[in-house]
This record gives structure tokens, sequence and C-alpha cells, in this order.
């Protein structure tokens, strides 16, 4: 059996392509390395924890021994690399901790895989999967290509940014055979509600406040968490070594219309009358750094490996809203303990 090791697959997107990898493959062995930090859940992959093609394996990417012993251990033929500190806000507050994971927990893994491999690169791969917020911010116009300078604004983002560069360093250095994807804001299923749009759905079944950063009036291109794992598959299997793939969903929304959308559909689901969640919208002091606007242009893996996106926005918020309304468990169970003192802070 083929051993693939997927990092962070007990997070948001992680949990996704292991699913997908999993039952997809029964010839490869999936290892899930994860921290469980307070993203990662295993209550994400629980409809799979059984089979026999699967196994967890709880670790931190920034500890060298650890990471240097399960690769002498397994001797993993390919890598998908999701473990990360992803939140924005949260590495404006502590941002060694991005530092940390998103970077030296990366060179940890390439080390790891050089050391494994030694010279015998045949049939092995490191898919380093990041974020088109390296890229910094778009004005109004103009999109993201796989050309577009590196200007990362965010200690997140500059700590991802530093982590693909690493990643080519390791190929261009040690030819270690590498891809990387660069995607937009992804939403759907198993999200934590820090993010917007988890963030603002329990907001609205909880009649709390949405705390709208700024003016509203910034732009991101949301993808269906299932469309991303998906292009994931496709840049694994046929995406060219030592390229980029930029993912995108073909679908830029201001905050505030995605917000007021979310309201009407939730409105509907909850059977509130029409316009009862918008009066939720508070205005609050914006992020600092905010970019203004993102958006992917997805025409190269579009053209080359046959990618698009298979649910439009509508379908896909609607399938996401119900997620959450039909498992109060897992939401319930995520926004208890560190949550709750997350969200004072960020919020008070
Ligand atoms: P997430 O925060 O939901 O999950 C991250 C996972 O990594 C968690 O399970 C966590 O426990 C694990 N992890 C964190 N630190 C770790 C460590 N030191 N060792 C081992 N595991 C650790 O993140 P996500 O939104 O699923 O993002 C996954 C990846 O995709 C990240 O690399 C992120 O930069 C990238 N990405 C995310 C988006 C998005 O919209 N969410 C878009 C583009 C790219
Ligand atoms: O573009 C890809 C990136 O998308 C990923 O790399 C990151 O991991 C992911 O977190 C996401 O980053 P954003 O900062 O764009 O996502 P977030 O959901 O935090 O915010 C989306 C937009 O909504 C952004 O403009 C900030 C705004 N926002 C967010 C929150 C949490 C608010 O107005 N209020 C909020 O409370």
């Amino acid at each position: 059996m083929k051993k693939i090791l997927i990092t962070g697959g007990a997070g948001f997107i992680g949990s996704h392509v292991v699913r997908l990898f999993v039952e997809k493959y029964p010839s490869y062995h999936i290892f899930n390395l994860d921290a469980l930090t307070y993203a990662g859940n295993l209550e994400n992959l629980k409809d799979i924890e059984d089979k026999p093609n699967y196994s967890f394996v709880k670790g931190d990417i920034t500890d060298k021994g650890f990471i240097n012993e399960l690769f002498n251990t397994h001797k993993f033929e390919g890598i998908i690399h999701l473990a990360a500190e992803s939140h924005v806000d949260r590495s404006i507050t502590d941002p060694l901790a991005f530092v940390k994971t998103n970077i030296i927990g990366t060179v940890n893994l390439l080390n790891a895989a050089k050391e494994t491999w030694k010279n015998d690169f045949d049939n092995k791969l490191f898919y380093h999967v990041s974020t088109d917020e390296v890229y910094g911010t778009l004005g109004q116009t103009g999109l993201f290509t796989e050309t577009t300078a590196y200007d990362p604004n965010s200690p997140y983002s500059a700590s991802k940014a530093s982590s693909d560069h690493f990643v080519r360093a390791y190929g261009e250095t040690y030819g270690l055979p590498y891809v990387i994807s660069n995607c937009s804001n992804n939403y759907g299923q198993n999200q934590f509600p820090e993010k917007l749009i988890p963030l603002f759905i329990n907001n609205i079944i909880n009649n709390k406040p949405l705390p709208v950063y700024g003016d509203g009036n910034y732009t991101r291109d949301w993808l269906y968490v299932k469309d991303h794992a998906l292009a994931i598959d496709l840049v694994f299997h046929k995406g060219e070594t030592e390229e980029t793939y930029n993912i995108g969903g073909f679908n830029e929304w201001k905050n505030i219309d995605l917000v007021k959308l979310l309201c009407a559909q939730m409105d509907k689901k909850l059977g509130r009358p029409n316009g009862a969640s918008e009066k939720l919208i508070t205005y609050v002091k914006d992020r600092p750094g905010h970019d203004l606007r993102y958006a992917i242009d997805a025409s190269k893996i579009n053209k080359e490996l046959g990618w698009k996106p298979s649910v439009t926005f509508e379908q896909g918020l609607e399938i996401t809203i119900d997620w959450y309304l039909n498992n109060e468990n897992w939401l319930n169970h995520i926004t208890s303990g560190e949550y709750k003192s997350y969200y004072q802070k960020q919020y008070s």
C-alpha cells in the first residue's frame, strides 16, 4: 500500500481531503498527522475512523525529533501538507505561533522528506497547500495569477508566504519534488466558527450581533470546501512538479453583500420574519492591515487539469447552513472552552 501523509487532517479542509482520499483510494494508506490544536477535531472524521486504510497520528510538526522518527518508520511516498495556524485575527495577536507552525513546522517536514527520500525521488511528492493571501491585496480590479508577486500583509500570510518559499527552495536546492496550490476563501461543513461564515451562522442561530469589520466593503472569492478537496486530488495526481496552481471559486462577494445573503437564507431556514437576522449586523473596528480584495484567476488549473467548481455559491451556502443547523452538537462542543475566551478577547 502506498503510504500518504496528510498533515492537519483533523481541521476544516484537511478533514475533507482525508475523507476523499480514504474513500477514493483503497490502495493508499492515509496517515492523518494532527496536533489537535483548538482547530483540530476528530469528530470531523467519525464516519471514516474505522476504515482499514486510515490511521490517525497525534503529533506536532514543530517537534523535529518526532517528525523524523515518523518518516523513518513509515517512509511516506507522498505528503499533502495542510497543518497550519490559519486564522488572520489570531496571527495579529500571536504572530510567533504562526512562525513556529507554518514556517518551522513546514521546514521540519521538508527536511524529513529529504532525508527519507535521499535522492530517490521516483514517485515521491511534497504537496504544500497554501493560500491566495500570499499575494497581498488587489485594488478594485485584476486577479491573482500564479506569477503575481508575493506581497503578504498579515503575520498569517507572511508565514504562509515564507513556507511557500521554503518549499520552492528545497526543490531548487535539493531537487525535492514539490507542487504548491494557492487557494481562495473556503466555506462549508466543519469550519471552525472563528471564520466569517460559520461565525455568523452561529451568531444568527443564537441571536448575537454580527460583527462586520470596517465598512464591510472588503471582497473575498469563496469556494466550497469539497471543491477545494477535489482540486487537491487533481493537483496531487496530475499536477506538474515544481508548479503552482491557483484555485478559486470565480465567486467574488463583498462581505456585506454576503452577510445579507446569509441573513436572508437563515431567516427562511429558521422561520424568522424576513429581515430579522439583518438587524443583528453591527459594524465594528476594522481588522488591522485588512486586505481589500482577493480574487483568483483559476484558468491554469481549469485548462491544464480540467478542474472547475461543481456547485454554485447559493447551493454551497445552503448545504453549509443545513449542515450547521443539523449538527448542533458539533457546534456546541466546539464553541465551549477555548472558544469562549477567544470570542471575548476578539469581540469585546
Ligand atoms: P484549520 O485551522 O481548520 O485546521 C488546521 C489543522 O492543523 C488543525 O486540525 C490543527 O489541529 C492542525 N495543526 C495546527 N498546528 C499544528 C501543528 N503544529 N502540528 C500538527 N498539526 C497542527 O485550517 P484550514 O482552514 O483547514 O486550512 C488548512 C490549510 O489550508 C492551511 O494550510 C491554510 O493555510 C490553507 N488554506 C486555507 C483556506 C481557508 O479558507 N480556510 C484557504 C486557502 C488555504
Ligand atoms: O483567502 C484564503 C484565506 O481565507 C485563508 O488562507 C485563511 O486561512 C482563511 O482564514 C481566510 O482568511 P480571511 O481573513 O479572508 O477569512 P475570514 O473568514 O477571517 O474573514 C473573511 C472576511 O470577513 C474578511 O474580510 C474579514 C471579514 N470578517 C471576518 C470576521 C471573522 C468580518 O467582517 N468580521 C468577522 O468577525
